[in-house]
């Protein structure tokens, strides 16, 4: 058996939310990121219609599909021109990322670079390759072995966006050491204060790569933006190179997107109302958890797009995730996250307008912690 993976570290949340239920008024939990609305009645009622599916799907996607990823790249991203076998289908971005180091043939020996405080995915892919996986978020300080660079703009946890002057730094150092980079995206359409005027870029927009796609790869999911997590409903974009050797192995190994999602994403990526919806939704409800965060006492860092409030009280994040369960709130310590996380919480924004308003007002009865 396969041994390099560590325990699942939300075990180790588990004490904390048994001490957050036992809170007189029950858990508020806001530890996960994981939607909590329905899915909009459009996308609904495309996966209904597309119900009757005898026949395998296409590992590459149905042309219907991707002539609407490359129509949505266009419209929602400024990335013109993208050719429909520069997309594919996946299934729901976490898989992509995991596998990717091993597909791409990294092993012992290879670097895959991720940022300092970091999704925990990358480190799993880099694990199941055997490569070795660096933390590091400035681009001269990449390793000269380093073979794949993970971007994650909007970040989670810490919801720092990359602007374009950053992205061009990551890029051009990408290309100096003949690395992919690959750049998870899947919280773009979730910005806030500058980000709500200015589009996010993304590593495919021109004024970043000037339309040359060589060794990158644009990752977006549909989980977040339109409440499809359970649909597994994502797509990567760029290299042609590289687009064709993945769905060439995603073909043998049988990672398709079951057809009636594909159909459910066709219908999902033409329509913006349902994501300006969402939008507001989470507007607000980060607007109420931010205040309460901010009066409590917490210090919030970037927190500038996504569906999480980075925040420190400048303690060990145990200590915090302790004192925020005794509140009946679940937050996670940024430990999960490295160790450069260690003294930060993350709160999440995916909970319902009871559960926030519910949690809000529990950190603004508190004594708060500089009183
Ligand atoms: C940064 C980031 N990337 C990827 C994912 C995975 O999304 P999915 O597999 O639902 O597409 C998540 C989910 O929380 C995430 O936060």
């Amino acid at each position: 058996m396969f041994q390099g993976l560590p325990e699942y570290p939300w075990q180790k949340l588990k004490p904390y939310e048994q001490i957050a239920k036992n809170h007189p008024a029950g858990i508020v939990d806001l530890s996960v990121g994981s939607p909590v609305d329905p899915t909009p009645k459009i996308i609904q009622d495309a996966l209904n219609n597309a119900s009757s599916a005898p026949g395998y799907p296409s590992t590459a996607g149905s042309v219907e599909l991707r002539e609407a990823i490359v129509e949505w790249f266009g419209r929602r991203r400024g990335v013109q021109g993208l050719p429909v076998d520069q997309v594919m289908p996946t299934i729901g971005s976490k898989e992509m990322i995991s596998w990717l180091p091993l597909m791409l043939g990294l092993g012992p020996g290879d670097v895959v670079v991720q940022p300092k405080v970091a999704y925990t995915a990358y480190v799993v892919g880099a694990a199941l390759s055997g490569a070795e996986i660096v933390s590091e978020d400035d681009p001269e300080k990449w390793p000269s072995n380093t073979k794949l660079i993970w971007l994650n703009s909007p970040g989670n946890p810490d919801g720092k966006v990359l602007d374009v002057p950053e992205l061009r730094a990551a890029l051009k150092r990408a290309r100096e050491l003949g690395a992919v980079l690959a750049s998870d995206e899947c919280y773009a359409e979730l910005g806030w204060g500058r980000w709500e005027a200015e589009r996010i870029p993304s590593i495919l927009d021109p004024r970043v790569c000037e339309g040359d796609f060589t060794n990158l790869l644009a990752l977006y999911s549909l989980s977040k933006q339109s409440n499809l997590a359970g649909y597994r409903a994502a797509f990567a974009a760029g290299d042609l190179t590289l687009i064709k050797a993945l769905v060439n192995i995603r073909m043998h190994s049988g990672l398709m997107m079951p057809a009636p999602v594909q159909k459910a994403v066709t219908v999902a990526l033409g329509d913006e109302a349902h994501v300006r919806e969402e939008w507001e939704i989470y507007r607000k409800r980060r607007e109420v958890l931010l205040a309460a965060v901010k009066a409590y006492g917490f210090e919030v860092a970037d927190s500038e797009a996504g569906l999480y409030i980075w925040a420190t009280l400048g303690e060990d994040c145990w200590a915090t995730v302790q004192r925020m369960a005794e509140l009946g709130v679940l937050v996670v310590p940024g430990e999960f996250y490295e160790t450069s996380g260690s003294e930060y919480v993350r709160f999440s924004i995916t909970a319902t307008d009871e559960k926030i308003n519910e949690g809000a007002a529990r950190l603004g009865n508190a004594l708060g912690f500089k009183s």
